[in-house]
């Protein structure tokens, strides 16, 4: 770096570029805080929809506001014929990413459509949590060539969602660690995808075209597209005898594994322990400890080959898998999780807002004749 030239933070690693009260990550601590609350605690003792009104309100629910939320997410589940008509439409060769994406542009555009008076941005946001699994449920089913099932009103979030999904609702214990996987997934502060939400916020546009920004970088495998490919390593590995040896051919090549690493946390994601919990009831569930072994055989090769250790998309991957999702399904979880923290980020930016437009180094030709 000489005198003159600025100091370029690549990555933004490390810039603190506004504030926020939505959650605080901390690295010292090891800890998640939603609102104050850690993220275990509300994992253990809370529904998603609870921690979803946490997250815009700033407080959990009493029980009358519980049950006006309720009613609020539960009247809005199923969808509008223009969406399924779009996903009919979308090819089959493309990802559920790109579904997401055009269907939540889709209601934006749909929400002209509504009567204008008193149409908030939490509204919206409200609107968005309660049609996102009916999107993501519809998409599956139709690449599986079933019809769509219907959405429940007397059904939590959870279960509807599985429900929607699967045509039946599973055992608790899968209800329990797929609502606990939404809970862990809901909010993580100015990560990629919730950054980019911001500064489409910062543009005074409106909360859809934030939410479609941030589906478009949650895609991306060095962000929310690292769950599925956790289970794609899981499928080439094949066995947890293998995981040394692919290990060593994939670092040798300077690949990236999947699943593992963090910007923030460098000493373990502090949603990874109970995530993990949730994978090991699911694994004694199915009968599966093939996968619980191969899962422990690439943790502890990666921690001896590079000291790294897993993120929250390591056991989630596992999980949704064993759930019966698809593994390109898996992704889209994580956005109807976390549409609750992209939307609160988008509120809370306009609400004090600047315009985010950083500035670059030019190190292109010195200034030339054409
Ligand atoms: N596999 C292999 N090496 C990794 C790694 C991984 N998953 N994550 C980090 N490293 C290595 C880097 O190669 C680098 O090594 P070097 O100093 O020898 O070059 C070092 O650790 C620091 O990594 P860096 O890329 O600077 O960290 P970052 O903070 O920029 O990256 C991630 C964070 C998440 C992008 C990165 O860990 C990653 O790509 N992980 C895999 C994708 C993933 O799981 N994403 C979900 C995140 S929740």
């Amino acid at each position: 770096m000489t005198e003159t030239s600025p100091d370029i933070k690549k990555g933004l690693a490390g810039v603190v570029v506004d504030t926020t009260e939505i959650s605080s990550v901390n690295q010292e601590t090891n800890s998640l805080l939603y609102r104050g609350y850690p993220v275990q605690e509300l994992a253990a003792q809370c529904s998603f929809e609870q921690v979803a009104y946490l997250i815009w309100n700033g407080e959990l629910p009493t029980d009358a506001q519980a049950a006006e939320f309720q009613a609020a997410e539960r009247g809005q589940r199923e969808l509008r014929p223009e969406v399924k008509a779009l996903i009919d439409g979308m090819p089959q060769a493309g990802h559920p990413m790109d579904v997401l994406r055009s269907a939540v542009s889709l209601l934006g555009a749909l929400e002209t459509t509504f009567p204008h008076d008193d149409r908030s941005d939490l509204d919206k946001s409200v609107r968005l949590f309660a049609q996102l699994p009916a999107i993501v449920a519809y998409d599956q089913r139709h690449r599986h060539g079933l019809d769509p099932v219907p959405a429940r009103d007397d059904l939590d979030y959870s279960s509807n969602f599985l429900w929607m999904t699967f045509g039946e609702v599973p055992d608790p214990v899968v209800v329990d660690a797929f609502r606990r996987s939404l809970v862990l997934y809901a909010e993580h502060s100015f990560n990629a995808s919730t950054f980019t939400a911001r500064v489409v916020a910062s543009t005074l546009s409106d909360l859809h075209s934030g939410v479609v920004a941030a589906i478009g970088a949650l895609k991306g495998p060095l962000h929310g597209g690292a769950n599925e490919a956790v289970m794609d390593t899981f499928a080439e590995i094949g066995t947890a005898d293998r995981a040394e040896e692919w290990l060593d051919v994939a670092l040798a090549r300077k690949a990236k594994i999947m699943g593992f690493g963090h910007r923030v946390y460098k000493n373990g994601d502090s949603r990874v322990p109970t995530m993990k919990a949730a994978l090991d009831t699911l694994v004694e569930f199915y009968g599966r400890q093939d996968i619980l072994d191969l899962y422990d055989a690439l943790e502890g090769a990666m921690a001896a080959r590079k000291n790294i250790k897993p993120n929250l998309d390591y056991p989630s991957g596992p999980a949704y898998h064993l759930m019966g999702f698809d593994t390109p399904t898996f992704t889209p979880l994580f956005a109807a999780a976390r549409v609750t923290g992209w939307t609160a980020h988008f509120m809370e930016q306009q609400a004090a807002n600047a315009l985010i437009r950083p500035l670059s180094l030019y190190t292109g030709p010195a200034q030339r004749g054409v």
